[in-house]
């Protein structure tokens, strides 16, 4: 199929896509995703077949605001609002339970749902337009890193899809963070654009899955299905290496051989003469590497590398998502210095 480049522009054409039961490629803050009428099983269908999904891997539902939650929630904890208040539109999922209208297909058969209302305003009014909920993956193959960009979704899925909306590079970089409201205390399934930090400001204790800090043993079960395939993988393996930025470098420079990339802060660039380099940003400017993040990690697809090293940033605020997508890149393949 001819997949049709759409601009802000074009609200009620790519609404119609929606209404229509087609694959439009939507524009978020975080990374673009693959949308598709969220009540309508085919349409969820064409999802996972265009991505290449696992079946088990359910989908996040995006509405315009949050008095959509009672359309397809219950027993909604007045934490949910709270929530919304302070981080919607924004880069927040919240799991909640399902009424029985939202199908199987969307939950994978789980009795909750993923909600989230992004922050950016074409994507918003294309939801409202349709009146209709968005699910919506991100717009990656399966197994590729999430694309931060219009043309990035485009390498994955050109041909395969009905329509792209292009708003621009993604603000925020990482996917949403998912905070399960089903269970006591509130559980962190995958870190994301709103940080952990602050969402125990709203919360007290928040428990965090080990998912998040760890590779998943074969058989174990993380509570985001997603979150056990080894996902953003570039094609070359990859090697974190943590510890101060500046042992992290020199480390590196001892280890690489001829044909090794390498992904490091911006002050480390003229470390590595001669080998690919991708910057993501200074040591200290977590906002940065969360917008570089995926785009460095692509990048190598298309160099000539054997593997690739990568100096880790720290993992508090913003940067428990960035290592949580890098590590995941590596196998949790790291190494301290
Ligand atoms: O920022 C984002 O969240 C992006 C943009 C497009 O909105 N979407 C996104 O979707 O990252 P996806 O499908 O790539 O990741 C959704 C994750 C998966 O790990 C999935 O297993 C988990 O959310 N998930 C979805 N519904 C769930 C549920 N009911 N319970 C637990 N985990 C769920
Ligand atoms: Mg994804």
């Amino acid at each position: 199929m001819d997949t049709k480049h759409l601009t802000a522009a074009h609200v009620s054409e790519a609404a119609d896509v929606i209404r229509r039961g087609g694959l439009l490629g939507i524009p978020t803050e975080t990374v673009y995703g693959l949308g598709a009428n969220g009540l309508d099983p085919d349409a969820v269908a064409a999802i996972f077949a265009a991505k290449g999904r696992p079946q088990d891997n359910p989908l996040i539902l995006h509405v315009p605001d949050e008095s959509w939650l009672e359309r397809y929630c219950e027993d909604i904890p007045a934490v949910a609002y709270e929530l919304a208040g302070r981080f919607w539109p924004g880069p927040l999922t919240m799991i909640l339970k399902r009424k029985s209208m939202v199908p199987d297909a969307v939950t994978a058969g789980l009795d909750t749902v993923g909600m989230r209302c992004p922050d950016c305003k074409v994507t918003r009014d294309i939801i409202a337009a349709a009146d209709l909920p968005v699910a919506a993956p991100s717009g990656n193959a399966s197994g590729r890193p999430s694309p931060t960009s219009a043309q990035a979704m485009l390498e994955d899925m050109e041909g395969k899809i009905d329509a792209l909306v292009d708003d621009g590079p993604c603000s925020v970089g990482v996917e949403s963070t998912i905070i399960d409201l089903t269970v006591a205390p509130p559980r962190l399934l995958r870190p994301g654009g709103v940080t952990l930090e602050e969402l125990e400001e709203v919360l007290g204790e928040v428990a965090v899955d080990d998912a998040v800090r760890r590779l998943m043993a074969p058989g174990e079960q993380p509570r985001a299905p997603g979150m056990k395939y080894r996902h953003y993988a570039p094609k070359a393996p990859v090697t974190v290496v943590k510890g101060e930025a500046r042992c992290t470098a020199a480390y590196i420079q001892e280890k690489i051989n001829d044909f090794s990339g390498v992904i490091c802060f911006d002050e480390y660039r003229d470390f590595f003469p001669g080998h690919p380099v991708q910057t993501i940003g200074p040591a200290a400017d977590q906002a940065a590497q969360a917008r570089r993040i995926f785009d460095a990690l692509r990048a190598f697809d298309h160099l000539e590398v054997t593997d690739i090293w990568a100096q880790s940033p720290t993992d508090t605020g913003l940067g428990l998502a960035v290592t949580n997508r890098l590590n995941k890149a590596a196998g949790f393949h790291i190494i301290e210095v």
